[in-house]
């Protein structure tokens, strides 16, 4: 693995941070207030290729690797973790299992439209009684004929309000438990699926997340992405590449926060000096930059082991792991360095507080990516 970008990265990089700069940052403090999504944002980044990052350029794609997807996610979460994860979804929880397991027909219609940002995905796997245990989602889809019938409640379906294709996760065989579990693509408009309630949240206002319904929802049953019962290991394959988005909206939202605060304690003045000047200060700053380093090298590690083809679970979610933690810790130092002023809503350091702690609970629980290492720990040493 070579630690430094390569020219193509680099140069997506500064692509990305002057975009974010230009046109994401302006608008999150106005987007974190209302709670609107950035339709308009999504697609000038769409332009960029944002929408699908790594996907070749057949498949409608930019052509970049996992790593530049690492890169990008971050520098889009620096400005605003909204626009960040409402990004990532499109590019790993909904186009990546359509590039993988889509039918040549599937990616005409649900791939190629998306990674080229015409179009919103969302992946609906939660339910709101299975948030963690996947497994045991409730959401039947009934074969019959040409069609499936499907009927249940899915939640917390981040782009779910304006996402105009959803990966839904549904149970066609009851009795077997996570081996009964398919993934559909089903339509926006499609008879008996409606979008339901908008969650409230702490942070990340502006990504439509919300309830999504079916009632008597007729599906084609050619719209079945891999086969009967494959459901569950494309859900948690898909699971391993949004978890370094994740990572990297963490290492994101962590950066833009120090970034804030370095500036603040070198302008803000006590006891006749640039807080700057004192170790109490320096130490934090010293804590944040190298917590903030340790994550993204993580992240970009396991993006890098994503590109080599090989299985990348445990690297995912020791990225996730350690960069969710590492950006509430960041965000939390952030706000202490700058008081009472950090507790305002005219600092944007009380943002990244609040968007930080999503990403300890979403893709994934601190709890569940523990699990996930714990396994292979315990396999791995004798
Ligand atoms: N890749 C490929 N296959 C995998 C896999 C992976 N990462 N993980 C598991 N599998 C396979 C296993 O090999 C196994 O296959 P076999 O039966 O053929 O051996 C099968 O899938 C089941 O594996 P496990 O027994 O290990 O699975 P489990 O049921 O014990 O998993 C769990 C438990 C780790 C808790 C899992 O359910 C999990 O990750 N839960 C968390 C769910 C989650 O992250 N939800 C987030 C929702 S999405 C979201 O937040 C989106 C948003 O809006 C932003």
């Amino acid at each position: 693995m070579n630690l430094e970008l390569n020219e193509e990265q680099e140069l997506l990089r500064r692509t990305v941070r002057e975009f974010a700069e230009a046109e994401v940052r302006p608008l999150a403090r106005e987007l974190d207030e209302t709670g609107r999504f950035p339709l308009e944002t999504f697609r000038k980044a769409a332009q960029l290729g944002l929408a699908g990052i790594p996907f070749p350029e057949e498949a409608g794609g930019a052509g970049f690797d996992h790593v530049a997807y690492a890169i990008a996610i971050e520098e889009i979460s620096r400005a605003c973790a909204s626009t960040g994860v409402i990004l990532s979804v499109q590019n790993s929880l909904f186009a990546d299992p359509v590039y993988r397991y889509g039918t040549p027909e599937q990616k005409r219609q649900f791939l190629v439209p998306f990674t080229r940002g015409e179009k919103i995905g969302c992946y609906a796997l939660t339910e709101p009684q299975a948030g963690s245990n996947a497994a045991a989602l409730r959401t039947r889809a009934e074969r019959r004929g040409d069609r499936y019938v499907v009927n249940g409640t899915k939640a917390w379906i981040t782009n779910g309000g304006v996402a105009d294709a959803a990966i839904v996760y549904v149970n066609t065989d009851a009795s077997k438990g996570e081996k009964g579990i398919t993934a559909l693509l089903v339509e926006k408009g499609t008879p008996g699926f409606a979008v339901g309630k908008e969650e409230k949240k702490l942070g990340i206002h502006a990504t439509a997340c919300t309830e999504l319904s079916f009632t008597d929802c007729e599906v084609p049953a050619a719209n079945r992405l891999g086969e009967e019962g494959e459901g569950y290991k494309i859900a948690l394959s898909t699971l391993d590449g949004g978890r370094i988005g994740i990572a990297s909206q963490a290492v994101g939202i962590a950066q833009g926060a120090f970034e804030a605060a370095l500036a603040y304690a070198r302008e803000r003045e006590a006891f006749g000096h640039p807080i700057a000047d004192f170790q109490a200060i320096q130490f934090m700053l010293a804590d944040m930059a190298t917590e903030i380093d340790a994550a993204r090298l993580l992240a970009r590690r396991a993006a890098w082991k994503q590109d080599s083809g090989a299985r990348f679970t445990r690297e995912a979610s020791i990225a996730k792991l350690f960069a969710s933690e590492m950006a509430t810790r960041v965000a939390h130092k952030a706000i202490q360095i700058h008081g009472g002023y950090g507790y305002s809503r005219e600092y944007p350091v009380e943002r990244a507080y609040r968007d930080a702690r999503i990403t300890e609970i979403y893709e994934g629980t601190s709890e569940i990516q523990r699990l996930v290492i714990a396994a292979w720990v315990l396999k791995s040493y004798s």
